[in-house]
């Protein structure tokens, strides 16, 4: 995680580096810094956002023409303002993504050597490092070249020096990095994106690279120290956008849910050719999260309507069952960011086992997308908010999608029917609209409150329910800080129906489908221990619970040929909601939870 940038451009970097770390604080937003560089170097950092950056340099303005800044999400040491990089020591300035995992030899090292820390994070060990071996004799490059040499883990690092004011160096393992210049000016950045507007191309380092940053040029060196010839490519159109308020993000990104399924199945319909996932044998899909949730459906899908065999695994945990990945058939990643370092491993780890490997996934230039075999994209656009919502949605249209093409390549479905099909899940925009619009306010409102007065939750379902009810309590746990149990209602009985009292409110997805008379008993078991209910489902379900007493949410009716996507869409809408209202009833800003960022890149 955290957020780099660099500049050096002749002019005022202040101003620069913020904007750059504006566009950045998806990474993380537990503290802030930049050092800029006038004869001498200036830190400004706190405990706290970009935001609050900013209104300290109003006060206390930092002037340089060169400069490097860091949005941090802390790993080692509170986010505290003397934990926040940038680093110092001996006119050495470093900012650090990644996690140093022999910090401790190497500062116990210095200290024997007179080195003096003030932290106790694994990234102020850089700056002593540097100095160390600049003071016996390297030359700056050499000695950046040596400390990271020494680095056991993973980083990515911009370097300024008071002695070399022309210069900033980046280098990189295993954490992303990018580098960029114009006529003028020099850049360094986590994510090519953030570049928009300061440089027209870019080029990612490479696996143990370092890079020199001028105005105007850039040299870069490969793991060896060989120059290396930079592959340019395009910077993306920046395509973030400055909300403020709080839940100001999600609040837009759940109203663009219908344009994001939409995009995304217009470029599902350009795809050509087979997806290999018919060729036969067990679909492995992997990701963490949210995504986790949507890969869980989308398993459903491919076995009925395909009968593909399919697994879902959490891809932290993936990583440490080999065989179950050797022998998987295909494996499917799916990443809003496409950066998450646990599925991102995982990929890895199946291209060395030589398993065809594909990405559904929404940043186009991200290095997950550059590294699976095949690339099944989400257009959700980007999405700044912690929280997961159209990223969600249109992951699960492109599963959807799939399932019918890969049915119609193994026949599981007519030709005939996967045409009917696919072109009834063009309906799915312009019914998630009316999710959106055509809630039933007074009972939202009213779960709201019951949420928010709750100390815990549960969440049950069967079936895709079960993975939606999932998808519930990880929202309202990670927004509204509501622990919430996700169990599937079969499951109640055999122990968490023990938390069941009055005042533990119970949130129960209902899917018309064959599991709902076996749900409705354990409704009927919910209720009878004083637990108030909140249903959220179709009408056909909900009408089956009438003797209930609950709170009722139902979706709009929805054509029967598109019910199997929709309905399950629609209920992960309307959880969402609830959890992003729940969070601003209890005062919080779903939009940058406490502890978190939106992509999560250490594993
Ligand atoms: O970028 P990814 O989809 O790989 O991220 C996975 C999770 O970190 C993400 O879904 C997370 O759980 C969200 N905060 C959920 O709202």
């Amino acid at each position: 995680m955290c957020g780099i940038f660099g500049t050096i451009n002749g002019s005022d970097a202040a101003p620069v580096l913020l904007d750059g770390l504006g566009r950045l604080d998806y990474r993380g937003y537990d503290s802030a810094g930049l050092a800029v560089l006038d004869k001498t170097i200036a830190v400004r950092k706190l405990g706290g956002s970009v935001d609050a950056l900013a209104s300290l340099i109003r006060v206390r303005p930092a002037e340089g023409r060169v400069g490097i800044a860091h949005t941090r999400w802390a790993t080692h040491g509170a986010a505290t303002s003397e934990n926040a990089h940038p680093h110092v020591f001996d006119g050495i300035a470093v900012v650090h993504n990644g996690v140093i995992e022999n910090h401790d030899a190497i500062r116990t090292r210095l200290q024997q050597d007179g080195h003096e820390f003030q932290t106790s994070t694994d990234s102020e060990v850089l700056p002593h490092l540097i100095s160390h071996h600049r003071r016996r004799g390297q030359s700056a490059v050499v000695a950046v070249q040596s400390a990271l040499g020494e680095v056991h883990g993973s980083y990515a690092v911009a370097v300024l020096m008071e002695d070399i004011p022309d210069l900033l160096i980046a280098g990189r393992r295993g954490s992303p990095l990018v580098v960029g210049h114009d006529e003028d000016g020099g850049y360094i950045a986590s994510d090519p994106a953030a570049l928009a507007g300061y440089c027209a191309q870019y080029a990612a380092l490479g696996e143990g690279a370092l890079a020199l940053v001028a105005r105007g040029a850039v040299l870069v060196m490969d793991q060896t120290g060989a120059a290396e010839t930079p592959r340019w490519q395009q910077v993306p159109s920046l395509t973030t956008v400055r909300r403020t308020g709080a839940g100001a993000h999600m609040a837009a990104e759940l109203a663009e849910i219908p344009a994001a399924v939409a995009a995304t199945l217009a470029a599902a319909d350009r795809r050509v050719g087979r997806t290999g996932l018919e060729a036969g044998g067990t679909v492995l899909l992997t990701a963490c999260g949210s995504s986790r949730h949507a890969a869980a459906i989308g398993a459903h899908w491919l076995e009925h309507w395909a009968g593909v065999p399919t697994r879902v695994e959490i891809a932290s945990e993936l990583l440490h069952r080999p065989t179950l990945l050797a022998e998987a058939a295909h494996l499917v990643a799916l990443s809003q960011s496409g950066e998450t370092a646990d599925t991102l491993a995982v990929v890895r780890m199946a291209a060395a086992a030589s398993v065809p490997t594909a990405a559904i996934v929404n940043v186009a230039h991200s290095q997950m997308a550059r590294e699976a075999g095949t690339v099944w994209p989400t257009l959700a656009g980007a999405e700044q908010a912690v929280a997961a919502t159209k990223s969600f949605a249109s992951q699960l249209a492109v599963l959807a999608r799939l399932s019918l093409d890969v049915a119609e390549a193994r026949g599981t479905l007519s030709p005939v029917e996967a045409v009917f099909r696919r072109r009834a899940l063009e309906r799915l925009p312009s019914w998630l609209g009316q999710v959106l619009d055509g809630v039933d306010h007074d009972a939202l409102s009213e779960a709201v409150k019951v949420l928010a007065r709750a100390r815990t939750a549960l969440a049950i379902g069967r079936d895709i329910g079960a993975e939606i009810a999932a998808e519930a309590a990880l929202k309202l746990a990670e927004l509204a800080y509501l622990p919430t149990l996700a169990v599937p209602a079969g499951e109640l009985k055999h122990g968490p129906i023990a938390l069941l009292e009055p005042g533990v409110p119970v949130i129960a997805i209902l899917i018309h489908g064959p599991t709902l008379a076996k749900q409705v008993v354990s409704l009927e078991e919910v209720a009878a221990r004083g637990a108030g209910l909140i249903l959220i489902g179709d009408d056909a379900a909900l009408t089956a619970t009438h003797g209930i007493a609950a709170l009722r949410l139902p979706l709009p009716p929805v054509a029967d040929a598109v019910a199997w996507a929709a309905l399950p869409l629609g209920v992960g809408v309307i959880v969402q909601r609830l959890a992003m209202m729940t969070a601003l009833a209890r005062g919080l800003n779903p939009d940058r939870p406490r502890n978190l960022a939106k992509s999560v890149t250490v594993e």
